[in-house]
């Protein structure tokens, strides 16, 4: 029989980390129970002590998720262990994972501490943990840099104070498979008590090997890989879920292991991260992009229609392609609309936000046929932008644009319930909308990204806009979406100055 490979996942963790992924309370729960739909084994929920926010949003995920773990991550210090072990207190099943750095690098210049201090925090902590839950992760930090005998020591006495599962990081994506591989064989043969815990890997993609790089360490004995979905994560990112899960099941010849992972799963967990994080999925993107299946030679569209294997060694819907997506239309009630959000594990808090959004909701279906599962995602999300930071509100628009003459953009919104109305002139529409907006908001912010993507397929698709500003040193993203891309990008725009202007303050201790 295949061993188990278990899936942790920290798309709530690290891949917030990423610039502008911030995420509120309800945009995590929703993320996390798509996470346990998939069936990921563990959800790494947040970093507990980085903000009373976070800890908060673990403390909900805690409580509503039953099939996952529930897992914070905790330097190693009393500190940051007490915060982990009370957020994750009504999980089910929690987990507390600790770290330290073990390479010469971060310990002399980022710690400052002796080799010999940071074994000592290292079982400390993991000793403390153990006092909130006997699942205990200890990670060491940048181990592609740390010396293999110090790596070896650290861990043999971190399994004795108790740890469960220990974690091989590649923090700064440094490693390339072959020496990843080896890494992880040499330290599981070397490292005493090694076969009483689960051996794990968490690895970064500055060179583009994260996915290599993790797979090679399961070739050698890793059983738990840490991934995000879409791969989201610090600078170039993490392992990406979807790409480890595939890869064990497609090669099931070479990777003697497989996950629980539903993969018709895969596409919305893929759809719905993007859209909460503004973090747009390229098309050529293995598994999730939208070419990823798509056949533009001759000869490959002949050779699948008369065989799909030829050219196909996944197929589309078993990753969740095209799987349930139409979903409502015009005539669709109250009542299917509730149903549909409940299905896609969207939970509204009160009979208010209920009608609000099923105002959207028609108002979307008069201009769009059909209404798939992303639409709603996106209408949520838009509405949950609306609710949360109220303090811009886009009520009507106007843009000409016309060949020859300066497109210009009129906008009427609110601020804090109070109308405004401005006007600007652009090189384009897009250009037009923000510059009127700033000549009332005068917010200064650095424009960093815009980026906009089709929801679904068609002309009548809705777009969604992404739009990253910088202020003071805080990055946020805003989105928007609406079936005119124009007003969409309004809404992204305002949406983005909602969130400059929100006071959920987010201080990430460095990790
Ligand atoms: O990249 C890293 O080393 C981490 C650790 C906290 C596991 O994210
Ligand atoms: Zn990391």
């Amino acid at each position: 029989m295949n061993d188990r490979l278990f899936i942790f996942d920290t798309t709530l963790r690290d891949g917030e980390q990423s610039p502008g992924a911030s995420m509120t309370k309800e945009e995590k729960l929703r993320i996390a129970r798509q996470l346990e739909k998939l069936g990921v084994d563990v959800i790494e929920a947040g970093f507990a002590v980085a903000s009373p926010g976070d800890a908060e949003a673990i403390r909900a995920i805690a409580e509503t998720i039953k099939n996952s773990t529930i897992c914070s991550l905790a330097r190693a210090n009393e500190r940051d262990i007490h915060a982990a072990g009370g957020a994750i207190k009504p999980a089910k099943s929690g987990r507390i994972h600790t770290f330290i750095a073990t390479s010469p690098i971060h310990m002399e210049k980022k710690l400052r501490m002796q080799p010999d201090q940071v074994v000592e925090a290292a079982v400390k902590a993991v000793k403390l943990a153990l006092e909130y839950t006997d699942d205990v992760e200890f990670s060491a930090e940048d181990a592609v840099r740390s010396e293999m005998d110090f790596l070896v020591r650290v861990f043999d006495e971190v399994i004795k104070a108790g740890a469960k599962t220990i974690n091989v990081p590649d923090t700064v994506g440094y490693s390339i498979p072959a020496l990843w591989g080896e890494r992880m064989k040499q330290l599981i043969e070397r490292v005493p008590g090694s076969d009483k815990v689960i051996w794990s890997t968490h690895c970064h993609n500055d060179l583009g090997m994260a996915v290599a790089n993790s797979l090679a360490a399961v070739m050698n004995g890793a059983r738990q890989v840490e991934c995000t979905i879409n791969g989201l994560g610090e600078r170039a990112g993490n392992a990406s879920l979807e790409e480890i899960v595939m890869a064990v099941r497609t090669r099931r010849d070479v990777f003697n292991c497989d996950t629980r992972i539903d993969a018709t799963q895969i596409v919305p967990a893929s759809k719905l991260v993007s859209t909460i994080t503004g973090y747009p999925v390229q098309p050529n993107k293995a598994i999730v992009g939208a070419n990823a299946f798509a056949h533009e030679s001759g000869i490959h569209q002949d050779g699948v229609l008369k065989h799909r294997e030829t050219y196909e060694i996944m197929r589309a819907e078993d990753v969740g392609w095209n799987a349930n997506r139409l979903t409502l239309g015009k005539l669709s009630g109250r009542n299917a609309f509730k149903t549909k959000l409940a299905e896609l594990g969207i939970v509204l808090d009160s009979e208010e936000a209920l009608n609000t959004a099923f105002a959207r909701f028609k108002d979307l279906a008069d201009k769009k046929r059909e209404i798939f599962d992303e639409d709603l995602q996106a209408l949520v999300s838009d509405e949950g932008y609306a609710t949360e930071h109220e303090r811009y509100k886009l009520v009507s628009m106007k843009v000409c644009s016309e060949t020859g003459e300066v497109p210009h953009a009129k906008l009427v919104f609110t601020d804090d319930g109070a109308e405004w109305h401005a006007d600007g002139n652009g090189s384009g529409p897009v250009d037009a909308a923000f510059k009127a907006l700033e000549s009332v908001v005068n917010s200064g912010a650095d424009l960093l990204l815009y980026s906009v993507n089709n929801i679904t397929s068609g002309t009548d698709a809705q777009g969604e806009v992404t739009v990253r500003l910088a202020q003071d040193g805080r990055v946020v993203n805003g989105q928007g979406a609406d079936t005119d891309i124009v007003v969409a990008s309004a809404k992204a725009y305002l949406h983005a100055l909602n969130k400059l202007h929100s006071k959920r303050e987010r201080a990430h201790p460095q990790v």
